[in-house]
C-alpha cells in the first residue's frame, strides 16, 4: 500500500472485532507517528495508550456514568457555537448517512443517543489512545496534533488495524484526565478507538463524501 492508497482508503471505523491488538505493535505505531511535522519541532502531543484491564475499567466507568446521566463541562467547544453553512450542512449530511446505515430515523432521538453512547465503549475496540496537550498551546500546536494523529491512523492501516478518532471524549474531560492522571497543565484533546474492523457492523459500510475542490481550492498561477 503506497501513501496515496492509504490516504484514499483510511476511514473511521465504528465496530471492531473482539480480537486483541499486540501492545508492542501499538507502541511501535504511536512512536513512529511522532515523525510528524510540528511548528518549531515542538512535538506538542502526549499520548496515553489504553488496553486490557485498564480499558475494561474505563468502559465500565463510562457505562455507569452515561446510565446515571452524569455530564461535565466540556474541555473545549468541539464545534463553533454557531456552525454555519457549508460546515453545518456537511455535519448534517454525515450524521444522516451514518444513522441511515444503522437504520435509526431522525425522529428516534433515544435510539440515536444510544448509538452515540457507543463512542464511550470505543465502539468495541480492544485498544485506544488519548491525546492530551499542554494547556498553554494554541491553534498552531493543536493543528500539529492532527498531523500526528493522521500518521497514527495511516500506520495503523498499514498494520491491518482500523481506527476512529473521537473528540466526543472532550465532553468528559474531568473523568478522563483523572483516569489518566493527566497533570493539571495538560488537557484532553481526543481519544481514538483502535482495533480490527468488524466487517459485519453496518456502520462500517459508511463511505463519507468530500466537497468538490471548487468549494475550497483557489489556484493562482
Ligand atoms: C479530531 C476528530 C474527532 C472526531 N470525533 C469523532 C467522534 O467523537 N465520534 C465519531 O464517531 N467520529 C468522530 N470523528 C470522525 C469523523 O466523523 C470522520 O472523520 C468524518 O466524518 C470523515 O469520515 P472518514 O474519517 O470515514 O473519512 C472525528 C474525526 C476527527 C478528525
Amino acid at each position: 500500500m503506497n501513501v496515496a492508497e492509504a490516504i484514499a482508503a483510511r476511514r473511521s471505523v465504528r465496530g471492531f472485532l473482539d480480537k486483541a491488538v499486540d501492545p508492542a505493535l501499538l507502541r511501535d505505531i504511536v512512536v513512529r507517528a511522532a515523525r510528524a511535522a510540528s511548528g518549531g519541532n515542538l512535538q506538542p502531543w502526549h499520548v496515553d495508550l489504553v488496553s486490557g484491564d485498564s480499558l475494561a475499567e474505563l468502559k465500565q466507568m463510562m457505562a455507569a456514568k452515561l446510565m446515571a446521566g452524569e455530564t461535565e463541562a466540556p474541555g473545549y467547544d468541539i464545534y463553533p457555537r454557531e456552525l454555519v453553512a457549508p460546515y453545518r450542512d456537511r455535519r448534517f449530511a454525515v450524521g444522516e448517512a451514518m444513522y441511515g446505515h444503522v437504520g435509526i430515523p431522525r425522529e428516534d432521538k433515544a435510539a440515536r443517543r444510544m448509538w452515540f453512547a457507543r463512542n464511550f465503549q470505543f465502539f468495541g475496540a480492544p485498544a485506544a489512545l488519548f491525546c492530551t496537550v499542554d494547556r498553554r498551546m494554541g491553534p498552531p500546536q493543536w493543528s500539529d496534533l492532527g498531523m500526528y494523529l493522521q500518521n497514527v491512523m495511516l500506520l495503523a492501516m498499514e498494520a491491518g488495524l482500523a481506527t476512529c478518532p473521537q473528540e466526543c471524549w472532550a465532553i468528559y474531560p474531568e473523568t478522563i484526565e483523572a483516569f489518566l492522571a493527566t497533570p493539571a497543565d495538560r488537557m484532553l484533546f481526543c481519544g481514538m478507538a483502535i482495533g480490527y474492523e468488524d466487517p459485519n457492523e453496518p456502520a462500517n459500510r459508511l463511505r463519507t463524501e468530500r466537497a468538490p475542490e471548487g468549494e475550497w481550492l483557489s489556484v493562482r498561477a
